[in-house]
């Protein structure tokens, strides 16, 4: 078992002190990181003890330490799952063959390409949140922001420690960038266009947390499939801190859907306006919300038909997520048939892989709606139940781009679609009114009218545990 090694600057697990190069340029870059948390990360909050888990194993059965920390003291580290003895190449036209432990000179492009864009979204979301803790409905949920809020700051040292490792100068060059793009900027916004929407309330926070989180597991999963093998330990060791960011996701919609079902129970109705009046959300207004975030999610993962997703994995660069499950891991005589506004078309797979990925993402989307959905059953509201859209509604990339389609995927015509649009997804009124339910909530135990509390507290503390000590 690698040990993480919490005497030296950079808590590793990467024998950093046996490279004194690599430590000296990240320990340069590090002062650069703390710049951008305070700059860029949570506001107002940083002399706060946060009870926060810290990564300090890899070790499947206990690798994470939980106690009071001010943020800016979190341990930012670089941890890489075990290496797997004698790693084969999993798929692709290289199959079989030994895992790169260096970067060929031939994908070495790409393969930066493919870790800067991952990396920019990490620090792309704690910029995205950063005013949330505001306006956080309870102390638990404020304890969750500032826990995902540092685990992306970590993942972005993931990502940078790879770019220095192996990347030479390129590679310190855009770790330094990954720190001068910002979310929503107009001049240097980040790269991919979900990571530049405000995230300006907790419904869109949780909303964020179970699709776009989500995109980042099959993003990771993807990765951790991958020929090179120092980013496949990478993200393996990733996805174990992912999983509380979904977490986070799926309970706090359920808790939102818990509360608006208590509220209809007791004034009697399923009249949104009254259930608004009553402070709670309406469940078609979550609707909306899903319906924007799944689909803006949806669009991270490119074009159905993609000619680079498919030299991707013919090289063994980007696998598709659990690639062990599949049969074929070549693909090269297999088809996809696809659908486009125009019909049907039979496409090579490896062309489609975008979209295999797509449904695989929607599936797992799929389990925390059967779980609300339950909820709103027995309440005896199945009239009301949540749905996903459609991957054909609102898409601003591939087939589907910019088509009139309703949220069941149904093509309109232009017209309709425009004067219903807002039907859909929140419209600025729908907007305010969630915006008007944000009220700070900071004593503990207590939690905000329009959510439920949490049904257990965080590593068998009680909920009305104080997560978050202001002073
Ligand atoms: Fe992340
Ligand atoms: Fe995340």
């Amino acid at each position: 078992m690698s040990g993480i090694n919490y005497s030296e600057k950079i808590p590793n697990n990467v024998d950093l002190v046996g490279d004194r190069t690599l430590q000296r340029a990240l320990e340069h870059w590090q002062p650069k990181f703390l710049d951008w948390w305070r700059g860029m990360g949570p506001t107002d909050f940083q002399s706060a003890d946060v009870y926060l888990r810290t990564a300090v194993s890899v070790d499947s059965d206990g690798w994470a330490q939980y106690g009071a920390v001010k943020m800016p003291d979190y341990r930012w580290g670089i941890f890489l799952a075990d290496p797997v003895a004698d790693r084969r190449i999993g798929f692709g036209d290289q199959m079989g063959q030994p895992a790169w432990q260096q970067v060929p000179g031939e994908y070495r492009s790409t393969l930066r390409r493919l870790i800067v864009t991952q990396g920019d979204t990490e620090p792309a979301s704690v910029e995205q949140q950063r005013l949330l803790g505001h306006t956080c409905p309870s102390l638990y949920d404020l304890r969750n922001l500032f826990q995902v809020n540092v685990e992306e700051g970590r993942h972005l040292w993931a990502m940078v420690y790879l770019l220095h490792a192996y990347f030479g100068r390129d590679g310190r060059e855009e770790a330094e960038e990954l720190l001068q793009r910002h979310s929503g900027d107009a001049d240097k916004p980040r790269i991919l266009t979900t990571f530049n929407e405000p995230i300006s309330d907790w419904l869109s926070f949780y909303c964020f947390t179970y699709f776009t989180d989500r995109d980042g597991k099959y993003q990771l999963k993807s990765l951790a499939e991958s020929a090179f093998d120092p980013l496949s330990r990478t993200c393996r060791f990733m996805l174990t801190e992912e999983a509380h960011h979904m977490f986070v996701g799926e309970t706090g919609i359920g808790r939102v859907v818990k509360r608006t079902l208590e509220v209809m129970k007791e004034l009697g109705t399923d009249d949104p306006a009254k259930i608004r009046a009553a402070g709670a959300v309406d469940l078609p207004l979550l609707q909306k919300y899903l319906n924007f975030w799944c689909s803006s999610s949806l669009d991270l993962f490119g074009s159905e038909q993609s000619s680079n997703s498919a030299a991707n994995f013919a090289n063994g660069l980007k696998g598709r997520p659990d690639e062990a499950q599949y049969e074929d891991h070549v693909l090269r005589s297999s088809s996809f048939k696809l659908s486009t506004p125009g019909g049907g078309e039979e496409i090579p797979m490896l062309n489609a892989l975008n979209e295999v990925m797509r449904e695989s993402y929607l599936k797992d989307c799929e389990i925390g709606l059967k779980r609300w959905n339950r909820a709103i059953e027995r309440a005896g509201h199945a009239g009301l139940a949540l749905r996903l859209p459609s991957t054909r509604f609102r898409r601003s990339i591939g087939a589907w781009l910019d088509q009139p389609v309703d949220p069941s995927g149904k093509l309109l015509e232009r017209s309709s679609y425009e004067k219903k649009l807002l039907d859909w997804i929140p419209s600025e009124s729908d907007r305010a009114f969630v915006r008007s339910l944000m009220q700070r909530v900071v004593e503990p135990g207590k939690m905000a009218g329009w959510v439920a509390p949490p049904e257990r507290g965080i590593n068998n503390q009680p909920v009305g545990y104080e997560y978050v000590k202001l002073h």
